[in-house]
């Protein structure tokens, strides 16, 4: 855990133009800096990145956020990487609250070092091994993608990494797996006559490798680094680091089976795709990945296998389904993999048997309606029964109502019927699916003074006080936008510098969309006034309009009183209201 303080220092600090202008090359406009937005596909600059509010925002795509949310989205990094980087070019070292795991206590460059070396070592072997040179030909790979996938080579040797560990009993080299012992406790190495491939996290550091056979009798055909303190195959993905580029270009991901599938589409231009490691795709994959895209397209094999695991990937992207994901699943003819599919056909053959993926909502729809004629009212409840436990773990909004709405016109019951069927209350759109301050489309384009009250804050956090609660009490957005700047503020030690930290604050208390809104009319509000003295005129109409409703509140009530109940101060009201 990172200090909340600690980020907020963090953010306090560090400059956005500098993050982004070392990635994204900036040029000034106005107060503001401007580029081709990184994000999208765009020919006329509508990124836009502030200095003095401390955030970027694309007027095209709507992609917004602050240093530490750029570094994430366009780094892919997780925030803990992204804080990470930042402290690092501010020469701070991240604090921790506490160690959460004994594998903190491991150091991973050490690791990472060694992974690297055997990796040099493989990558030499490689280049002086006819048969293995050989092999890879055969299968069509060029060198120059052995090349950018860093593949190398173990050989047929026991120790062969004592050539480059002079110390080949350094404990090290077996929590990197790349050494064990037998029963006899002698050491040898996990690799022995395989084709490496290394595989990178998003970071682009070696974390483990998998070994293919050259020799068909061996077995088995695939070995994949054990579980170390960097490697984990539920988090882990093959090809991310090769892909990020291509996924960021494509705005998809494809997810496969095997190191080759990737390698192969590689070669043959489609450079978006990932593989697991030999286990099913986990929701820790999945997150990862929405990190890079919001779309991701599972590639199967159109066999039964294939049609399984797609049912079961299906089952593991509804746990993480948000109305902004879209997830599809594009099957191969009986017998091909993506390597082989694209060897054999084209590029166009496979680039339009991604287009013509089936969706995750048909895809749940066929599935259940295949061998189930849903004419009996058996077959019916079975429908159901495969229905619920999808329906169940499904929290967006959006997906639900249609699915409902499809269902119901399927087996000719209410969507209120079927609800409670599947249980759950019915869901209306306008229900919340958690606490956070929703958006509200308002209708007019002028600014009220309250949200003109809070934009000032969020440009100036300095200003904001919090006498002005008075002004709030209501339980419009603004209102719960102000109580709820006010207890982050009253709740934080460190003082709020600019408009990033302070929207950093308000990330978990307040919907994404408002978010947006927020900033969008933030980027908008006007530049060059005199930030102080508009907060002035604001407090001050605000104000007016409190007392006015105080006033009018106090009328209505004395209305309602006899004239003898009136004390001498409530007759003087009275009579100085109606001047
Ligand atoms: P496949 O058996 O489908 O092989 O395994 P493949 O990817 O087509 O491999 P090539 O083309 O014969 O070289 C798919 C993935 O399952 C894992 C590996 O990650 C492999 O890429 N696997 C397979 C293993 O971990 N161990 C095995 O023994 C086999
Ligand atoms: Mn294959």
């Amino acid at each position: 855990m990172i200090p909340e303080s600690f980020i907020q220092e963090i953010l306090n600090r560090i400059d956005v133009v500098d993050i982004v202008d070392q990635r994204v090359k900036l040029k000034k406009a106005g107060a503001n800096y401007v580029a081709c937005c990184p994000f999208h596909q765009e020919k006329s600059p509508s990124f836009t990145v502030s200095p003095s509010k401390q955030f970027y925002h694309c007027f095209g795509c709507g992609a917004h956020g602050s240093a530490i949310s750029f570094l994430m989205e366009y780094e892919g990094l997780t925030f803990i990487e992204s804080i990470q980087s930042i402290a690092s070019q501010l020469g701070l070292s991240v604090p921790n609250e506490q160690k959460t795991s004994t594998s903190d206590k491991f150091d991973y460059s050490i690791l990472e070092q060694a992974l690297m070396k055997a990796n040099q070592f493989y990558k030499k072997n490689l280049r002086a091994s006819k048969e293995a040179i050989h092999y890879l030909k055969n299968r069509g790979l060029s060198g120059e993608i052995a090349k950018q996938f860093q593949i190398g080579f173990a050989n047929q040797e026991w120790q062969g990494l004592q050539q480059v560990f002079k110390n080949y009993d350094d404990s090290i080299l077996q929590t990197a797996g790349l050494v064990q012992k037998n029963e006899a406790g002698k050491l040898y190495d996990r690799f022995r006559n395989r084709i490496m491939f290394p595989i990178f996290n998003a970071k682009d550091n070696i974390i483990g490798f998998g070994g293919r056979v050259v020799d068909p009798d061996d077995t088995p055909k695939y070995y994949n680094s054990p579980e170390t303190p960097l490697f984990k195959k539920s988090y882990e993905l093959y090809g991310l680091s090769q892909s990020k580029k291509g996924i960021r270009d494509e705005q998809n991901i494809l997810i496969v089976e095997g190191y080759m599938d990737v390698i192969s589409l590689h070669q043959h231009g489609v450079q978006n795709a990932v593989a697991t490691l030999g286990t099913a795709t986990t929701i820790y994959h999945l997150k990862k990945l929405i990190r890079y895209s919001k779309k991701i397209t599972f590639c199967f094999d159109g066999d039964n296998a294939g049609i399984e695991a797609a049912w079961k990937a299906l089952n593991t992207a509804v746990e993480i389904l948000e109305d902004d994901l879209e997830f599809y699943f594009m099957f191969l003819p009986q017998g091909e993999d993506p390597d082989t599919y694209i060897r054999n056909h084209s590029l166009d053959d496979f680039k339009q048997k991604i287009n013509q993926a089936t969706p995750l909502s048909d895809f749940i729809i066929k599935r259940l309606t295949t061998n189930n004629d849903l004419k009996s009212q058996e077959n019916k409840i079975k429908f159901i029964n495969n229905f619920e436990p999808i329906y169940k773990k499904m929290s967006s909004p959006k997906y639900k109502i249609f699915l409902l709405k499809r269902v119901s016109e399927l087996i000719h019951l209410s969507q209120v019927e079927i609800e409670k069927m599947v249980g759950g209350k019915f869901l209306s759109v306008n229900q919340s699916i958690n606490t956070k301050i929703k958006y509200s489309v308002s209708a007019k384009n002028t600014l009220t003074a309250k949200r003109k009250y809070i934009l000032i804050v969020l440009i100036n956090p300095k200003l904001f006080n919090p006498e002005d609660h008075k002004v709030f009490q209501g339980n419009s957005v603004d209102d719960e936008i102000y109580k709820a700047i006010l207890s982050i503020i009253q709740g934080n030690e460190t003082p709020f510098e600019n408009s990033a930290s302070l929207i950093h604050g308000l990330d978990d208390r307040v919907e994404e969309k408002l978010i947006n809104e927020l900033q969008n009319q933030i980027m908008n509000y006007a530049e060059n006034i005199d930030l102080d003295a508009e907060f002035i005129l604001v407090q001050s109409v605000l104000n007016n309009i409190t007392t006015k409703q105080i006033q009018s509140q106090k009328l209505a009530m004395l209305k309602n009183k006899k004239l003898s109940e009136l004390t001498a101060e409530e007759k003087d009201f009275l009579k100085n209201f109606k001047k």
